[in-house]
């Protein structure tokens, strides 16, 4: 008999702990003025918002990939959209969506403030059926809306998408909840996302154990 070559482990352990998290936090340059108002504002007012790590990721995707059309489904204060407008850069433009008009009246003036309201386009209502109303493809679609709606988000962005185009999705990894017994309806919309994008053959897909979890699928 053949003797078994043993499975690979590739776990390392021990990266995403707090202490690491806080240090990847101290490591992050000063945020300006704009952007640091409004994570006191999130904190305060508890606006779930990606944060300055997962921030700088989405800022590098839509750079290295020279991204100057992003569809963002789920805008609440504008706090991505900033870091989004600011990454394609004059001549680019950024779709803010949110179902809140007070979300988007207080996104305005902080669009102004940062000096990106121009590359902005302001949409209140329901962010899918915006996107399913679109007629020209995306380099960029974000998607952080509520997390029941992911599978259907899934279906409904791929088309909208160029080839080549990103589909970037916050809180896949859901604080862990993935992995313990007796998923909510979230957690469980939050896995048939995961299971679609990860089987998909039309996306190649990483997801990144950032924060709560992003995943990066490039359409082929
Ligand atoms: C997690 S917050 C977005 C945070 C934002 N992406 C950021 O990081 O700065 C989610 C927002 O999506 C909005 N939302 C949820 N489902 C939506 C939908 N179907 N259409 C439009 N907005 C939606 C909520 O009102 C909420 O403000």
């Amino acid at each position: 008999m053949t003797k078994q070559s043993p499975k690979p482990d590739w776990r390392m352990g021990g990266i995403t702990v707090p202490e690491v998290e806080d240090y990847l936090y101290a490591m992050l340059p000063a945020r300006d003025e704009v952007l640091s108002e409004m994570e006191a504002d999130a904190a305060k007012n508890d606006v779930p918002i990606v944060g300055p790590a997962v921030a700088r990721v989405l800022y590098q995707f839509a750079v290295i990939s020279g991204a100057k059309k992003i569809f963002e489904m789920g805008s609440a204060i504008g706090y991505s959209t900033i870091w989004w407008a600011r990454a394609v850069g004059e001549g680019g433009r950024v779709i803010y969506t949110d179902g809140d008009p007070k979300n988007a009246e207080k996104a305005r003036h902080y669009f102004d403030r940062a000096g990106v309201g121009k590359r902005i386009t302001i949409r209140v209502g329901d962010a899918l059926e915006f996107l399913s109303e679109e007629k020209e493809p995306y380099d960029i679609i974000f998607n952080d809306v509520d997390k029941t709606d992911y599978p259907r988000v899934f279906r409904l962005a791929l088309p909208h998408l160029k080839s080549g185009g990103l589909f970037i999705t916050d809180n896949v990894l859901w604080s862990g909840k993935l992995r313990k017994p007796n998923p909510d309806a979230q957690t469980k919309a939050i896995l048939e996302f995961n299971k679609l994008i990860c089987g998909s053959p039309t996306l190649f897909t990483t997801i990144l154990p950032i924060r709560d979890g992003i995943s990066v699928c490039v359409k082929k």
